[in-house]
């Protein structure tokens, strides 16, 4: 029987994106599409916000996709099969609404493919005729297009540099299923980095297509109370940790948004720098 939080499995999907089993039992049987845990490499350690990709109910296990962007992700990629984290704590935020709107386009880039992916799968599910996006800046780092294509009715790759499928931004791809093959779209579901769920919201605003939107700010205790992740929709300030992550993209700030997710960046590069120079370090000695 594995330890609680013990890493079951671990692969290297696309250059820095790993997905890894973590068991957790309680949280494999709970979860539903859209949520997400929040978790500690060890003890000392900041906690980070990764969604729930997907779970097996009855080997206890709970699957993550992610990307390595600074010292946390870098130290959980740097952990092997049979240690164990922190903790792990979940499930967390609003599960999805769900419902059979018609035609759902659900468009998603990078990394974020991997958090769209529960909620694309549970629209299928719902009934929705499911035309999946999926987009990155280049061939190798497209990922889950497998799992992607078996739940979609029709998928669309792009890459930002052509070096796979449409050359161009996925929201390049979904203009062109709205303006030039004139195909009708109940809803859109965006998951990826700011700047392009933005983009898809502002594409989809004239034509009064309902947008949602899974956001990532900044989160700490993922229960509402620190405020960290507050975000602006209409005329309401959000916690994006309990009354999301997923909000109407038409109604989000995403320009307070990206300005608050860069607070610490200043922070964030000098652990990074840290923790590689530590690491390089150790295998140096190592070597000697
Ligand atoms: P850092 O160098 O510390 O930060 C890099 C950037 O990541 C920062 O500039 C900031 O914008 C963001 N970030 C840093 N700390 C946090 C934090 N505590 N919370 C949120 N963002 C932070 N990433 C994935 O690869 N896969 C996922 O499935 C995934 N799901 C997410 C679900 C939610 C609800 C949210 C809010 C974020 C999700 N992320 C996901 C983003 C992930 O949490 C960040 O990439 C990670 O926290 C970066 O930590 P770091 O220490 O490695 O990088
Ligand atoms: Fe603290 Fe949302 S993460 S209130
Ligand atoms: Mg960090």
């Amino acid at each position: 029987m594995p330890e609680l939080f013990e890493i079951l499995t671990k692969e290297e999907i696309a250059p820095k994106i790993y997905r890894m089993d973590i068991y957790a039992p309680a949280i494999a049987q709970k979860r539903r599409a859209g949520q997400f845990v929040i978790l500690r490499v060890y003890e000392r350690g900041e906690r980070i916000p990764l969604t729930i990709v997907d779970s097996d109910p009855e080997q206890g296990s709970v699957l993550l996709v992610f990307q390595v962007m600074g010292k946390t992700t870098a130290m959980l990629s740097d952990m092997e099969v049979g240690e164990r984290l922190a903790d792990f704590v979940g499930p967390l935020g609003s599960p999805t609404h769900i419902e059979n709107y018609g035609t759902a386009v659900c468009v998603a880039g990078g990394v974020g493919t991997a958090a769209a992916y529960p909620i694309a799968r549970a629209l299928k599910e719902a009934g929705n005729h499911l035309i999946s996006i999926v987009g990155a800046r280049t061939k190798d780092l497209l990922i889950m297009t497998q799992e992607m294509g078996a739940i979609s009715d029709r998928l669309e790759l792009t890459t930002d540099d052509g070096s796979y499928g449409f050359h161009g931004f996925v929201t390049d791809r979904l203009k062109k299923m709205i303006d030039e093959e004139k195909v009708h779209i109940d809803m859109v579901l965006a998951v990826g980095p700011a700047i392009m769920m933005k983009a898809v919201a502002e594409l989809t605003r004239p034509y009064g297509i309902k947008t949602i939107v899974s956001l990532n700010p900044i989160m700490v205790d993922g229960t509402g109370m620190c405020g960290m992740c507050r975000v602006r929709v209409g005329d309401e300030i959000k916690f994006a940790c309990v009354d999301g992550p997923e909000f109407d993209g038409h109604l989000v700030d995403f320009d307070e948004l990206m300005k608050r997710q860069r607070m610490f960046v200043e922070q964030e590069r000098k652990a990074y720098e840290e923790y590689l120079k530590d690491k390089q370090g150790k295998c140096g000695e190592g070597e000697r």
